[in-house]
């Protein structure tokens, strides 16, 4: 795991556009594996940017999004697809079809799930997954619990994670329990992993997936088995940490090595 800290969230947005914008530049058809929640929305911002500036280009990319609530169709304000189109689809040149979420408002999810992951394997894989974690741990809407192993499917959303998302929801309306989400194993099958954590309500649950055991208790914990997992923090959400002075020297080791200098 390589775990980079930051001054502030906005420098994890930097950070984190960066590594998409170098994977386009490097490799165009990049499939990209793509996040929702407020942590990427400054990521998408600069990347939109970034696209308007005539950096990179998406024509040639596509991408695969984590998750959808169970139950919501994709033009309902509250589903994960409304909300990449607003947040990102709709202001860069990827082609629509490239673009792929799980369908909410499947009559089949045991098939929509299988298909999911039948896509991505034909597309060749997600070069580079974006997730967040939850208060709880969770990587995707893989709550406590899930299987280390899982593939795409059905996931009941816990308590904590159905309140913490209710801020998006008006009061009375229809919530769902209920998730279609990748697998902790789909995830993992990623070559490169960038998870994204900002501020201190997260400490705890970055502290249990950097320094705890690998377990299902903390989903995020499995990371420490990805050859290629990188955890980028800002302050608060490294606050935490134990070795954070340990983690530094690491980081300006390798950027040492890198640019040269003393
Ligand atoms: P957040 O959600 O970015 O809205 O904090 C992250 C997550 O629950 O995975």
């Amino acid at each position: 795991m390589q775990i980079i800290i930051l001054e502030n969230a906005d420098q994890v947005a930097q950070y984190g556009a960066q590594q998409f914008v170098d994977l386009l530049n490097r490799q165009p058809d990049a499939v990209l594996g793509l996040a929702t929640g407020s942590t990427p929305v400054a990521l998408y911002q600069n990347l939109i940017q970034r696209y308007q500036a005539g950096e990179i280009s998406f024509e040639r990319a596509s991408s695969f999004n984590l998750d959808e609530y169970l139950g919501l169709a994709g033009d309902h304000p509250q589903s994960y697809r409304h909300f990449m189109n607003s947040q990102l689809f709709n202001h860069i040149d990827i082609a629509p079809q490239n673009t792929h979420i799980p369908d909410g408002s499947t009559e089949d999810p045991l098939s929509t799930c299988e298909q999911y992951e039948a896509d991505i394997v034909k597309a060749g894989g997600i070069d580079l997954q974006l997730l967040g974690i939850g208060r709880n741990g969770h990587i995707g809407f893989n709550e406590p619990s899930s299987s280390l192993a899982s593939r795409t499917r059905v996931k009941t959303l816990t308590p904590d994670t159905v309140a913490a998302n209710q801020r998006f929801f008006s009061e009375g309306e229809f919530q769902p329990r209920l998730s279609l989400t990748m697998g902790i194993g789909t995830i993992m099958e990623a070559r490169r992993i960038l998870l994204l954590a900002t501020g201190e309500t997260k400490s705890a649950a970055v502290r249990e997936a950097v320094e705890g055991p690998v377990a299902a208790r903390c989903p995020a914990s499995i990371l420490q088995m990805h050859p290629r997992a990188t955890l980028v923090l800002d302050r608060a959400a490294a606050s935490a940490l134990k070795d954070v002075e340990f983690y530094e020297y690491i980081e300006r080791e390798n950027e040492r090595l890198l640019h040269g200098g003393e």
